[in-house]
Order: structure tokens, then sequence, then C-alpha cells
């Protein structure tokens, strides 16, 4: 049994959306493309998972966040595929797949030859045993990736209403999630072993800034310890939640973030594989000319920085798949992909951007006993990274334009003072 296309996308995830958009765009015709997803939806916008997919009151539900509503495009429903001629193939996993001959095994036994294929696998949550803990398969210990641990979350949340919530990590899951509890009226603890929230991204006076609202919300912080193990009732349900420190937290509800593993499993010693994701070049075409790499799993060529990236965010899967498809439909005229790294978060009713890298020393701005602070990074004597919180859509892209041009600094304290006028200059 099998089936064949020209343009194979492996993964259902935010940037096949992107991807299939943009295939229609450039004139695919009917019957070439097909879309392999192991969810049983078509492609939606994953960050609502942990936003309004999570609120107590008129919550975001499919159909309403299918990509590509989050970049302000259209709404690609499963009817929109069909009426494009493009194959949907869900709830299908692919177990193995041979570049080489171009093939692709799905779990139903199915073989689907491709002469193009976009890889965009995502990524898979690390789980608590990948540290040594057991338990993760608790009812009430849950994961955020994908619409089925969400609507597990909102049961899990919905049941246990003024409980106690411990979440494992401080880092975007962690944060989110913290606040979604928190509005679902639950006593929320957050556990991380770093000194402070969003460690990979955040200084520590960002992280205080942010920490303290949390805490005016009653969320309590333990720092620099991580999960031992849990206990459990007679039902398997988790009833504390015990830390290496000593400290024995309880917990009605467990919500873990611990990172993610890119999905590049079925293609290593396949492809070059890079910083955990799969090698691209600035075409977004990995090792073999036929495989493209896209969102999560890709490493690919950022040019700001001069240097291999693999980057986990929204704008970057959405903005590497129209790229991917632009080099296989005209390779000739596809430049190489010129990306500026950005990351966003919403939470309560802060809203923050950032634009670049955060390497080199940190300047903050801002009024850090009110609503609206920043930050500028700046490594070798320029600007390579920018934060905004609470901005307008002016300021956002001031701070964008500014990263983006990577002005010379060299009075730090003068950069301090000038603070987001100095991006509203450029
Ligand atoms: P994505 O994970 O979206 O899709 C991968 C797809 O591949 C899935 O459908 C998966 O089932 C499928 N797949 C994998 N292996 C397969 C196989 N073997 N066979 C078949 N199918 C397979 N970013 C941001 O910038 N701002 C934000 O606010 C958020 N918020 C946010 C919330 C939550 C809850 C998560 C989990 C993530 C975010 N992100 C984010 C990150 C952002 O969602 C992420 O970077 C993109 O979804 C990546 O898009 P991809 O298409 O690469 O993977
Ligand atoms: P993350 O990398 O942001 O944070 C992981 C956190 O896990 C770290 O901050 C650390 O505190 C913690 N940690 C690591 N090992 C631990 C341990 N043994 N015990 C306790 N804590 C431990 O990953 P995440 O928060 O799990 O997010 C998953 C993915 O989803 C990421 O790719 C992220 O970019 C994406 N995401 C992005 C957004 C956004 O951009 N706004 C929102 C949600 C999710």
């Amino acid at each position: 049994m099998g089936r064949a296309f020209v343009y194979v996308i492996l993964g259902g995830g935010v940037a096949a959306g992107y991807a299939a958009l943009e295939f229609t765009r450039k004139g695919v015709a009917p019957g070439e493309l097909c879309i392999i997803s192991e969810e049983p939806v078509a492609p939606y916008e994953r960050p609502a998972l942990s936003k309004g997919y999570l609120l107590p009151e008129a919550p975001s539900r499919l159909p309403s966040f299918h990509t590509c509503v989050g970049a302000n495009e259209e709404r690609l429903s499963p009817k929109w595929y069909k009426e494009h001629g493009i194959e949907l193939v869900l709830g299908t996993r692919v177990i193995s797949a041979d570049v080489r001959r171009k093939t692709l095994l799905t779990a139903a036994g199915e073989t689907i030859t491709f002469k193009f294929l976009i890889i965009a696998t995502g990524a898979r949550a690390l789980k608590l045993e990948e540290f040594g803990v057991t338990g993760s398969d608790a009812p009430n210990v849950c994961y955020l990736r994908n619409l089925a641990d969400a609507n597990r979350l909102v049961d899990v949340m919905g049941s246990r209403s003024g409980g106690n919530a411990v979440v494992i990590g401080g880092g975007y899951i962690g944060m989110e999630c913290a606040a979604s509890l928190v509005i679902n009226k639950m006593n929320v603890t957050m556990v991380f072993p770093e000194p402070h929230c969003m460690a990979r991204l955040f200084s520590p006076r960002i992280a205080a800034y942010y920490e303290e609202f949390y805490k005016s919300k009653g969320v309590q912080f333990v720092k620099g310890t991580v999960l031992s193990s849990f206990d459990f009732d007679s039902d398997g349900q988790v009833t504390s939640v015990n830390l290496r420190d000593g400290t024995q937290l309880p917990a009605d509800v467990v919500v873990v973030g611990i990172g993610i593993r890119p999905n590049t499993s079925l293609f290593e010693g396949q492809l070059t594989v890079d910083k955990g994701g799969i090698k691209t070049n600035g075409k977004m075409q990995t090792s073999n000319t036929s495989v493209y790499a896209v969102g999560d799993v890709a490493a690919f060529p950022v040019k700001l920085f001069g240097e291999t990236r693999r980057l986990e965010h929204v704008d970057s899967a959405r903005k590497s798949a129209i790229h991917a498809v632009a080099s296989i439909l005209d390779p000739q005229k596809a430049d190489e992909f010129d990306y500026l790294p950005f990351f966003y978060s919403r939470v309560f009713a802060f809203s923050w951007q950032f634009y670049g890298d955060n390497a080199g020393d940190v300047v903050h701005f801002g009024d850090f006993s009110g609503s609206r602070i920043g930050a500028y990074w700046v490594s070798k004597g320029h600007l390579v990274g920018s934060f905004l919180e609470g901005g307008t859509k002016e300021e956002y892209d001031a701070i964008a334009l500014a990263t983006k041009v990577k002005p010379a600094v060299e009075d730090l304290a003068k950069l301090e003072e000038l603070g987001l006028e100095f991006a509203l200059a450029i």
C-alpha cells in the first residue's frame, strides 16, 4: 500500500500550516502536496495552548486558532486543505524514513513517497523520567505540548479548583502555566533549579520584575532545587512533591515544563545533525538536497550571529517554513534566510517582545516600579538584543529595527540614559 506526492511535509504543526499556505500562494497543483501528522487535527497555532486555551472564561477552542491566524493570515480549516487539493494525513505517525529512497513508512503500514520532503516534526517535551524521577503518567501530572495535553490540563485544573498546583520548571511553560493556574484560582508554587525564572533569556533584574508581580498574585517560588520524588494516593494520584532540598509541597496538580528535545530520531544517521537539530543551509536545505527542515527541529545559519542556531519559537517556525517553500519552488531566486530572532510572551496583563541575542552586557531602561521596562544587550561594541515590556507597535518595530541594524554602542551609560529613545531614533 502506498501513495506518491511531489511535496511531503512531515509534521502537522505551526510550520506545516505556514508552508501549506505558501505552497498554494506559489501555485502548487492539487494532489501534489501531502501533510502527515501524528496529531488528529489540522495545523494550529500552538502558542494558544498555554494562553487562551487555559482561560476559565470564554477559552479559545479550535477551529478558531488553526494556522495561519497567528500572523493575521487566512485560517486554514480542514475544508481549506480539501479545496486546495492538499492531502491531510492526520492521526498518523511516521515510524521510519529513508531519505535516499525518498520514502516514509507510517505506523499504519503505508509507504509515502516524495520528491521533496520538508521535515517539520517540531519537538517533544522532556519527561521527568529523563531526570531520574518516576510518576509522569499519574493522572494529575500534566505536560503541555499538544492539544491532548492541553485538554488534560484543562480537565485536571477544572476538577481541583482552589487546590495546590506545583509547577516544575521556570521557563516559558512554567511562567505561562503558572499565570493560567492563578487565573483558574489555584495556589501555585513554582520550582526550578536556577536562581531566577526564564534563566535562558531574562537578566536577574527583568526576572525579579516579573517574579514580584507573580508573588503579588500569591505565587511562591522555590529556587535552586529540583524535584526528587512524588508521593501518591491509592488511586495513583500525586499528593505531594518532594524536593531535593528536603521540602515537601502538597499538590493537587503538577505541571511540568522542563524543556524539549527536537524530533530528529527518524533522520539520525541519514542527515547531518547540529545543535540538537537537523542542520540546514540558508535555504533550509539539509545535507540531502531533496530534504528541507524547518521550525523547532531545524538548526540553521542565523546571519545576524554568524553561526548556526536552533530556535524554539513560533515566528521562526512560520518564517523558516515559508522560506523553505520559496527555496524548493524557485531555487535560483531564493535568497539565504536572513532571520532576526523574535520571541514573545503574554501572561496576566503583561506582554513582552525580544529581538536578537541576549549576549554580552545588559543595559536596562524604563520604570521597574511601573508597567514599562526594557533592556538592550551589547556585545563587542554593538547592540545585539532588545527587550521591551508593554510597548506599542511602533516601539516594538523600533527595537526590532535597531537590533537588525546592530548599531555601534560606545557608552553604556548613555544608552541607559537614552533608553527607548535610542531605538526610536534609528
Ligand atoms: P510543532 O511542534 O508545532 O509541530 C510538530 C508536528 O509534527 C506535530 O504536529 C507533531 O505531532 C508532528 N510529528 C512529530 N513527529 C512526527 C512523526 N514521526 N509522524 C507524524 N507527525 C509527527 N513560541 C512563541 O514564540 N511564542 C509563544 O507564545 C509560544 N507559546 C507556546 C506554547 C506552548 C504550549 C508550546 C508547546 C509552544 C509554544 N511556543 C511559543 C513555541 C512554538 O509553538 C513552537 O516553536 C512551534 O510550534 C514550532 O513549530 P513546528 O512546526 O516546528 O513544531
Ligand atoms: P524552557 O527551556 O523554556 O525551560 C525549561 C526550564 O526547565 C528551565 O527554565 C529550568 O528552570 C527547568 N528545568 C530544567 N531541568 C529541570 C529539573 N530537573 N527540574 C526542574 N526544573 C528543571 O522549556 P519549557 O518551558 O518546557 O518550554 C518548552 C518549549 O515550549 C520551549 O521550546 C519553549 O520555547 C516553548 N514555549 C515558548 C513559549 C514562548 O515563546 N512564549 C511559550 C511556551 C512554550
